[in-house]
C-alpha cells in the first residue's frame, strides 16, 4: 500500500487520487503498484462503472520519481523490479471509462497516461510536458505512437525532442483533452463527467472502447519502448541528467557521445 494514493469507490466511481503534493505527486514504485492493482480489480468489480484519476495540490504529477530512475541508473535497483508497468498495463487493458482531472504540471507519464484516458479535463493554465529526451531517455506508455497519432508528428517530436510543453487550452485544441476550465473547477468538472458516465450502459461502453482501442497493439508498443527505456537508463546521458536534477543544475551532454 502507499499513503500517497487515495483509493475509494463512491457512487460506482473508482476514485484514484494522487496524494504526494510535497513532491509534486511524483510517482513512486509503491504508488504505481496501488494504482495498477486498483485499476485491475476495477475491471471485474461490478460496483465500478467509471474510474476517475485526479491529484491533490497544485500539480497533477511531476512524473516518475527520479530517485527510482537514479537507483536503476546506478545499479542499486533492477529495472525488472520497477512497477510502472503495473499501471501502464492496467491502463492499456482497461475497458471501463477512465476520466482524468489535470491541474498544474503534468510531466512525463503524467501526460502519457492521459493518452489512455477516455475523457480528460484540464486546467486552462496546466502545463503538459514529456521531457524523456531531456533525461537521456525515450518515450513510454506507447506514447512514441499514441502522441503523434493524436497531435501529429511535428508537434509530438517537438514535445519529445525539444521538451516543448503545451498549456491546457492548447491540449484541448490538439485533441489531448476534452475541455479546459479554471484550475479551481477541474476536479468538479471531471467528477461531473464521471457521474454522467456511470448512468450510461456499461456493456455498450466497454464494447465501444474495445473497438476504438487496439489494446494488444498498444501493449506491444509499450513492450518495445520498455526495452529501449531500460537500456537508456544505464547510459552516461541518463546518469548526467539524473545527477543534474539532484544537484539542481542544467545537464551538460556535450561531452557525451551516444
Ligand atoms: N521525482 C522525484 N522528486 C521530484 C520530482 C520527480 N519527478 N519532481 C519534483 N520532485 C520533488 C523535488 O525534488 C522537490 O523535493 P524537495 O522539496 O525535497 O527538494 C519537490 O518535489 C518540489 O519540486 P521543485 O523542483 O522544488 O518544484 P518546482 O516547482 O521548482 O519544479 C518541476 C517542479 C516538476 C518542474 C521540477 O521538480 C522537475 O523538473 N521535476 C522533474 C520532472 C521530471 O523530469 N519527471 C520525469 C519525467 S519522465
Amino acid at each position: 500500500m502507499s499513503e500517497h494514493v487515495r483509493v475509494a469507490i463512491e457512487d460506482n466511481i473508482l476514485r484514484l487520487t494522487l496524494a504526494r503534493p510535497e513532491k509534486k505527486n511524483a510517482l513512486s514504485m509503491a504508488m504505481y503498484s496501488v494504482l495498477g492493482e486498483a485499476l485491475t480489480k476495477a475491471e471485474t468489480d461490478p460496483q465500478v462503472r467509471a474510474i476517475l484519476i485526479a491529484a491533490e495540490g497544485d500539480a497533477f504529477t511531476a512524473g516518475n520519481d527520479l530517485a527510482d530512475f537514479a537507483a536503476v541508473a546506478s545499479g542499486k535497483l533492477d529495472r525488472k523490479d520497477m512497477t510502472s508497468h503495473l499501471l501502464l498495463n492496467a491502463l492499456a487493458r482497461a475497458d471501463k471509462p477512465v476520466i482524468a482531472a489535470v491541474q498544474g504540471l503534468a510531466v512525463g507519464i503524467g501526460v502519457t497516461l492521459l493518452l489512455h484516458c477516455d475523457l480528460v479535463y484540464v486546467a486552462a493554465d496546466a502545463r503538459l510536458s514529456t521531457p524523456f529526451v531531456s533525461l537521456g531517455l525515450v518515450p513510454e506508455a506507447a506514447s512514441s505512437w499514441l502522441l503523434q497519432a493524436r497531435i501529429g508528428y511535428a508537434r509530438a517530436y517537438a514535445m519529445m525532442a525539444l521538451g516543448e510543453s503545451l498549456d491546457g487550452t492548447t491540449a484541448v485544441t490538439l485533441g489531448i483533452a476534452n475541455a479546459a476550465v479554471p484550475a479551481s473547477e477541474v476536479r468538479a468538472r471531471a467528477l461531473a463527467a464521471a457521474q454522467q458516465v456511470v448512468a450510461r450502459p456499461i456493456g455498450a461502453l466497454q464494447a465501444t472502447k474495445r473497438l476504438m482501442r487496439d489494446s494488444e497493439a498498444i501493449r506491444a508498443v509499450m513492450e518495445r519502448e520498455g526495452e529501449v527505456f531500460a537500456a537508456r537508463l544505464r547510459t552516461a546521458e541518463a546518469a548526467e541528467a539524473l545527477r543534474a536534477f539532484a544537484e539542481r543544475r542544467a545537464p551538460n551532454f556535450r561531452g557525451i557521445v551516444g
